[in-house]
């Protein structure tokens, strides 16, 4: 038995205790067993699994929503980047969409499991006619809320992958500038080194308040942050400021 101290989870996050070892066998490299390691390892991985979401990522939804206060009963949810689907699960409970009155539509261009209450798009968010996919999946309503949580693969590349998930995120806010109801609220994954200043600026006038958040189950050494924009102030301000933007 070890000698060594358990260390303490840090504040607001759990600890299930477990320490499993992988060791690198033939036909598994050194990196894909530290992945596996850290997998196993991971107590949201083993909260998640036991509470019967598709992966951990719905904890950083679930603490968004804690910290931010967005999610309510009835709201219309678009989810950008939806798979496996953690993040759509947690917004149709909190929404209470069912099949019946669906009020959640998921969009990516991996498969996705059917989840009951989401409209599930299996499409590229960046093709032209996606947009408007969206918002007949949604039957014509203008969404409350526009979460994006698409990530591009990452090439280990800091420059390219932080340029390629920005990317992601201009044009996801682009989309909620344009289709979000009044009142309205914005989620994207960003990058450290925070959202463009351009960007930053365009939200900061189109919301009510713009703000930066890195949920407890965000792994501290993963880059990673949201940003959340509450409080959407409506088309016509959009289209001044556009028109402004150009001149
Ligand atoms: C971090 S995962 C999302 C996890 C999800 N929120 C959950 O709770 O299960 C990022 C997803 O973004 C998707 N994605 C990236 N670029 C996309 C694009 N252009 N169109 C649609 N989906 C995209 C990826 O396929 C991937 O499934």
């Amino acid at each position: 038995m070890s000698d060594e101290k358990p260390k303490k989870p840090k504040k607001g996050r759990i600890d299930t205790g477990l320490k499993v070892r992988v060791k690198s066998a033939r036909g598994r490299t050194a990196s894909s067993a530290r992945w596996l390691e850290r997998q196993l390892n991971d107590p949201y991985v083993v909260k998640a699994k036991k509470e019967g979401w598709r992966s951990r990522a719905a904890f950083k939804i679930i603490e968004i929503n804690e910290k931010c206060h967005l999610l309510k009963p009835g709201q219309r949810v678009v989810d950008l980047g939806a798979a496996p689907g953690g993040w759509s699960q947690v917004v149709a409970q909190k929404t209470g969409s069912t099949a019946d009155r669906t009020l959640v539509v998921g969009i990516d261009y991996l498969d996705l499991d059917p989840i009951p209450g989401v409209t599930l798009l299996k499409k590229d968010f960046l093709d032209e006619d996606a947009p408007e996919q969206l918002m007949a999946a949604l039957g014509g309503h203008r969404p409350d809320i526009v979460l994006s949580d698409m990530a591009a693969p990452t090439t280990g590349h800091h420059k390219t992958d932080y340029l390629r998930t920005m990317h992601l995120c201009e044009v996801a806010a682009m989309f909620a500038l344009d289709v979000l109801a009044p009142g309205g609220a914005f989620v994207a994954k960003v990058f450290r080194g925070g959202t463009e200043t351009e960007l930053l600026a365009k939200l900061k006038q189109h919301f009510a308040t713009v703000a930066h958040v890195k949920p407890p189950s965000s792994r501290q050494e993963s880059v990673e942050l949201y940003l959340v924009a509450k409080g959407f102030k409506g088309r016509q301000n959009a289209a001044e400021t556009d028109t402004v933007d150009e001149g």
